[in-house]
């Protein structure tokens, strides 16, 4: 996927919230750094945007997790990234990521993607550059799912144009979930300041899709059949993200949202930087980044 002239450079991980439903094991450590398979959980959302060409990245998360990430990931500059931090005072919902990093947006536009969330498949990358080459509006991505009273849900009109767009119904009109990653162009920063707090609290992304599709600026992708989402936030389906990344890693010999190894194929870093980055000869994780380096 090519990366130059893309009309989006900046991207946000949201990985604050509280992760109750992970507790204990959220107890002394937060959701997004704990393991998928053989990486912490952040590395998927952030191979996803850097995959989409995205190099400047603002991580939000709560204070008191703060320099772990920091300690995780650093300044970014070790993958060719830049890599900001602010901090999300309480859950107070999706969309004030945008409140929150209006100073990081500036003039641009912004992804946004869920720190728990995982997207793999065939067609990401022609997915993205869609979104990517979408200058104007909001683009989404849908995933059919079973439970969708869970989900923000997106419905159709008759000549396929979505229609509704409702937060976890109880009389679901669909079963397309919105998935937790969205390109929106820079007006996002002003539709979200004018969102209200929802029933349960929070400002609603879907608040937020929703004004873009009223005003007819909204693109729908879907994810379909053989694409992979999880949305980490249960105990189950943080085991099941994990085989699955474990199923695929270990048939194709290839790994799943591996940093180092995006930021080199895109060219972000070269082979010196990615040799540099083994820290262990004795760890499978390292020996991968030797074979790259060693394969170009
Ligand atoms: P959720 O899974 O909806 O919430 P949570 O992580 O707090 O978990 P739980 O429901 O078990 O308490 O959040 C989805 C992602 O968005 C996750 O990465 C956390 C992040 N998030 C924030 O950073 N700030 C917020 O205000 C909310 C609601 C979520």
């Amino acid at each position: 996927m090519e990366s130059k002239n893309s009309t989006f450079k900046k991207g946000i991980i949201l990985a604050g919230g509280s992760g109750t439903r992970l507790y204990p094991s959220t107890a002394v450590m937060t959701k997004q750094l704990l393991p998928i398979y053989d990486k912490p959980l952040i590395y998927y959302p952030l191979s996803v945007l850097m995959y989409a060409g995205i190099r400047e990245i603002l991580i939000i998360c709560t204070a008191e997790n703060q320099s772990s990430f920091q300690t995780l990931l650093g300044d970014g500059s070790k993958i060719g990234i830049r890599i900001e931090y602010a901090i999300q005072q309480a859950p107070r919902g999706l969309a004030e990521a945008f409140l929150i990093g209006e100073e990081f947006i500036g003039d641009d536009n912004v992804a946004l993607i869920l720190g728990d969330n995982v997207f793999f498949g065939q067609g990401l990358g022609v997915k993205l550059q869609l979104a990517v080459d979408a200058a104007k509006g909001a683009t989404v991505f849908t995933y059919p799912v079973k439970n969708p009273e869970a989900f923000g849900i997106i419905s159709y009109d008759a000549n396929g144009n979505p229609e509704t767009i409702e937060e976890k119904p109880i009389d679901p009109k669909s079963n397309y979930a919105i998935t937790g990653l969205y390109f929106f162009d820079n007006d996002v920063v002003k539709v979200a300041s004018q969102v209200k707090p929802s029933p349960r609290g929070e400002l609603e992304i879907t608040d937020v899709i929703r004004h873009y599709m009223l005003r007819g600026d909204l693109n729908v992708h879907e994810f379909g059949r053989g694409f992979a989402w999880f949305d980490t936030g249960t105990h189950d389906s943080m085991l099941q993200a994990s085989m699955f990344v474990e199923a695929i890693q270990n048939r194709q010999g290839l790994r799943i949202a591996c940093i180092e190894e995006i930021a080199f194929r895109k060219g972000f870093i070269d082979k010196a930087k990615l040799r540099s980055q083994v820290v262990s000869h004795s760890n499978d994780y390292c020996r991968y980044l030797m074979s790259l380096a060693a394969d170009e």
